[in-house]
């Protein structure tokens, strides 16, 4: 089954939700190795995107992704914000005149969110950022599309190894933003962005289940 324009913006709907009811946890991941503001960045950009879709929701799904970037973009500070919205503004370029993401469409869709990650932060694996997240779930992504599994098979695959993923983010010292000033007292804390990102994928699935 293809990814519909209504997934697509019920995804979204979801994320505010999450990243509202989570915000206070995110905020306490940044606290500890950042500026506990990730939370707050991540409510607030969703909120945003959530007063700006219902203008593109008949738009086709290129136009409905750059929004949500431009609107990230635009509404959060500090690092999140021109990640985040680097990932859906790429994503964006690919989908003009779509209403439909097929599985390849869903493995290109990752493929250039995860590239605007990497040309916005120039992060490494293991540098204790989203990339780490992000890196071994667009390997696994890659590979199922190739299998010709659809969208929902494609992400009950990555979810896990995502999660593991996350989880191996803690005994990882941070090499980029404000963590890696902490340099090795940023061991033994969960990234906050690879946290956020890991939402991005269980809401995903929840929306497709
Ligand atoms: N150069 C980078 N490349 C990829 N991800 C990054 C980079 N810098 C920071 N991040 C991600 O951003 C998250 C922090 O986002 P936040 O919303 O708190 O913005 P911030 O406070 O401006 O960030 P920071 O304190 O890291 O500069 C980190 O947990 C990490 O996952
Ligand atoms: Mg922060």
């Amino acid at each position: 089954m293809p990814l519909s324009k209504a997934q697509l913006l019920a995804w979204f709907g979801k994320l505010d939700t999450v990243y509202a009811a989570q915000k206070e946890y995110l905020t306490a991941l940044d606290a500890a190795i950042g500026d506990a503001d990730h939370g707050i960045n991540m409510n607030r950009g969703y909120g945003k995107v959530m007063e700006k879709l219902p203008d593109v929701a008949d738009k086709d799904i290129g136009t409905i992704l750059k929004t949500v970037g431009m609107t990230l973009m635009s509404s959060v500070g500090g690092a999140s914000g021109p990640l985040y919205g680097t990932f859906w503004m790429k994503a964006g370029m690919l989908f003009g005149g779509k209403e439909e993401l097929g599985a390849a469409d869903f493995a290109r869709l990752v493929a250039a969110g995860v590239d605007g990650i990497l040309q916005r932060g120039r992060p490494a694996r293991g540098d204790k950022t989203m990339y780490d997240f992000w890196a071994p779930v667009l390997d696994v992504v890659n590979a199922r599309a190739a299998a010709g599994d659809d969208v929902a098979a494609m992400v009950a695959a990555a979810l896990p190894v995502g999660e593991q993923a996350l989880a191996d983010t803690i005994p990882l010292q941070a090499r980029k933003g404000r963590a890696s000033y902490l340099g090795e007292r940023s061991i033994g804390h969960q990234d906050p962005g690879a946290t956020s990102s890991c939402y991005m994928l269980q809401t995903l699935r929840d929306v497709l289940g």
